[in-house]
């Protein structure tokens, strides 16, 4: 149960951060998208109070007057007396009123009177607003001579719009808007959006981590009732072939083990008297012995020793012994307070099977000696037989043929940072030596 708490705790805290990362991703998002709208909306509202400056305060006052400049005292007192009462003030701080009609603009009236009577080229903002009748918002260019007394100011929206004298004449009225003012206007607006925003990824995130916890727990439960099937199919089917292999090791293999040496005793003491039926008798109880081996291989098959249970030495034993019930004497020794890890005990026992079974097919041996031994933190097992030992080429040969019994336990020797060693020479025996350090 503390398992899958802690797998379930991973995943969800897995699933945590991924949400915030998206979340984050999602809200820096969101702020670039509420900056933009912002900006836009404080634009729009920069264009709304020129639009009534304008068309409110400035148009209805404007006749034809004014398009003699400073030739027309009255008008220009006029137009300048309600821009300074009603017009520049924060955050309008210049206003100009241009002529359009001739090939450059002319400016017609301009808070900074040293401006009126000069022309200039339009510029493109400027154009679009007469192109389109309504008020175009661009940012101010200080290096324009028209904006020179304007640089000191700090960044100017200039926003222009068409107006017309009372004569019908269209002029271009032109005021620029301190930029700051539209960006403070801006930053109040989207931020204010911001909590909302904030709340929305929160609330989301607060629903969601408690729902992928629910769903991690019911996907670990679901794998764990997996695992127990299949580990209870496992044991059952464990168990079963335990059960066969204990039939047949304590039945069959007992009692024909027992007709073989009865069979051994009948033909000794027969031997004298009819040499013809103790010949006969000594055969069967050769067949008797040979059906036992490989009944003991195949138990063994069936069902390997539980080592974990019985032990590496009794485990080794019963490998030795097919060994010994044809005449090969055998020793094995195994520290008796040797204590291995699991793993290293099913490996020392594949490589005894491994060597006891080259020494039953191959060695022709008349003593085998199968050793344990562990110190400086590294087990050795080693097996040797006097039998007729073999030369590397004909291991070579053999291996060339599909016989790999040693290259595997090699293979496998090397897996676990350990080493396999075989000494032999024709006529003088097999060392098989393999080394592997402890955990
Ligand atoms: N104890 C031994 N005494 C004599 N010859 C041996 C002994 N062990 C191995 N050999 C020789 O070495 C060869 C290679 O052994 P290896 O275990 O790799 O293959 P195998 O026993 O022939 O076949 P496999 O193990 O694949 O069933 C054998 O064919 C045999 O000639
Ligand atoms: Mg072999």
């Amino acid at each position: 149960m503390a398992r899958t708490e802690r797998s379930v705790a991973r995943e969800v805290i897995a699933f945590a951060v991924a949400t915030f990362v998206v979340l984050l991703a999602v809200g820096i998002v969101g702020v670039l998208v509420l900056r933009r709208v912002g900006n836009t909306e404080a634009i729009r509202e920069a264009k709304r109070l020129t639009e009534v400056a304008a068309l409110g305060v400035v148009q209805p006052r404007l006749d034809d007057g004014i398009l003699r400049g400073e030739g027309d005292v009255d008008s220009q007192l006029r137009i300048d007396t309600v821009v300074n009462g009603a017009v520049v003030r924060d955050p309008v701080v210049r206003v100009k009123i241009w002529d359009p009609s001739g090939s450059d603009g002319r400016i017609v009236y301009a808070s900074t009177p040293e401006l009126v009577g000069s022309s200039y080229p339009l510029d493109p903002g400027q154009l679009e607003a007469l192109r389109i009748h309504e008020a175009v918002a661009e940012a101010s260019d200080p290096s324009l001579p028209q904006n020179a007394s304007e640089r000191d100011l700090g960044s100017l929206l200039n926003v222009s719009i068409p107006i017309t004298t009372k004569g019908g004449h269209e002029l271009l009225f032109e005021a620029s808007i301190r930029s700051d003012s539209v960006t403070a206007n801006a930053r109040r607006l989207w931020i204010s959006f911001l909590p909302v925003l904030a709340i929305a990824l929160l609330a989301l995130a607060g629903l969601q981590v408690p729902l992928a916890y629910r769903v991690a727990r019911r996907v670990r439960r679901s794998q764990e009732d997996r695992e127990r099937f299949l580990q209870r199919a496992i044991d059952s089917s464990d168990l079963e072939r335990r059960r066969i292999a204990a039939d047949l090791h304590d039945g069959s293999v007992q009692q024909l083990a027992g007709v073989s040496m009865s069979l051994a005793a009948t033909a000794d003491s027969l031997d004298q008297r009819d040499p013809t039926a103790s010949h006969a008798l000594r055969d069967a109880a050769a067949a008797t012995r040979r059906s036992v081996r490989s009944l003991r291989s195949a138990v063994m098959g069936i069902y390997p020793p539980d080592l974990q249970r019985a032990g590496l030495r009794a485990g080794l034993t019963d490998l030795a012994a097919p060994l010994a019930e044809d005449g090969v004497r055998t020793d094995v020794n195994v520290p008796a307070d040797l204590i291995l890890p699991p793993e290293i005990e099913t490996l020392l026992f594949r490589a005894s099977r491994e060597a006891i079974r080259n020494i039953a097919t191959h060695a022709h041996a008349h003593h085998v000696q199968l050793e344990v031994s562990s110190h400086g933190g590294r087990v050795a097992l080693e097996v040797v037989d006097d039998g007729v030992g073999f030369t590397p080429l004909q291991r070579d040969d053999a291996r060339a043929n599909g016989h790999l019994g040693l290259k595997l336990l090699g293979d496998l020797a090397r897996d676990v940072g350990g080493q396999l060693r075989i000494d032999s020479r024709p006529g003088g025996g097999t060392v098989v030596r393999l080394e592997v350090p402890l955990p």
